[in-house]
């Protein structure tokens, strides 16, 4: 464990499923399947498959990424973990908290990625310099 005073962890989360011969259905409840307090949803569409998003840290933000419709793959990396991670299916969800270096990449024509956030849009909050990661992650 690191001395950093940031919180730094990741987590795959899998939801339950609700849905039954008529289709899919998923829920998500704050503090049940979601660890924080919802304060934004934003969600990332019309994906280039060529492009790499993300590139970035936070320092105290939570984020839960769900890709409900196709696909694409999530690098992360914290102080002692690092994965690449297939995200494929509306029954799954990404926890990122804090100083994880994410980035998104090899998504699928018909990829949507739905974030739930714990706090408002704040570029302050935002680590976009790896080694300023790397240093804070420490
Ligand atoms: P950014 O988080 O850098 O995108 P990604 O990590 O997916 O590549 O955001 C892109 C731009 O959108 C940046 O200028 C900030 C702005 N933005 C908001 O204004 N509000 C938001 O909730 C988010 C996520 C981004």
């Amino acid at each position: 464990m690191g001395s950093s005073k940031y919180l730094s962890s990741f987590e795959l989360i899998d939801f339950p499923d609700l849905g039954d011969s008529r289709g899919g259905l998923t829920a998500l409840e704050e503090f049940r399947q979601v660890p924080f307090v919802i304060k934004r949803v934003y969600y990332i569409y019309d994906t280039v498959s060529s492009v790499t998003r993300g590139l970035h840290a936070h320092k105290k933000l939570e984020q839960l990424a769900v890709v409900v419709s196709g696909s694409c793959v999530f690098d992360v990396e914290t102080r002692e973990d690092k994965e690449s991670i297939l995200m494929d299916s509306p029954r799954k969800g990404l926890y990122l908290g804090g100083l994880v270096w994410h980035s998104m990449h090899s998504f699928s024509d018909d990829c949507v990625i739905m974030v739930l956030a714990s706090d408002y849009y704040d570029e302050a909050d935002y680590v976009r310099n790896y080694s300023e990661f790397s240093a804070l992650a420490i």
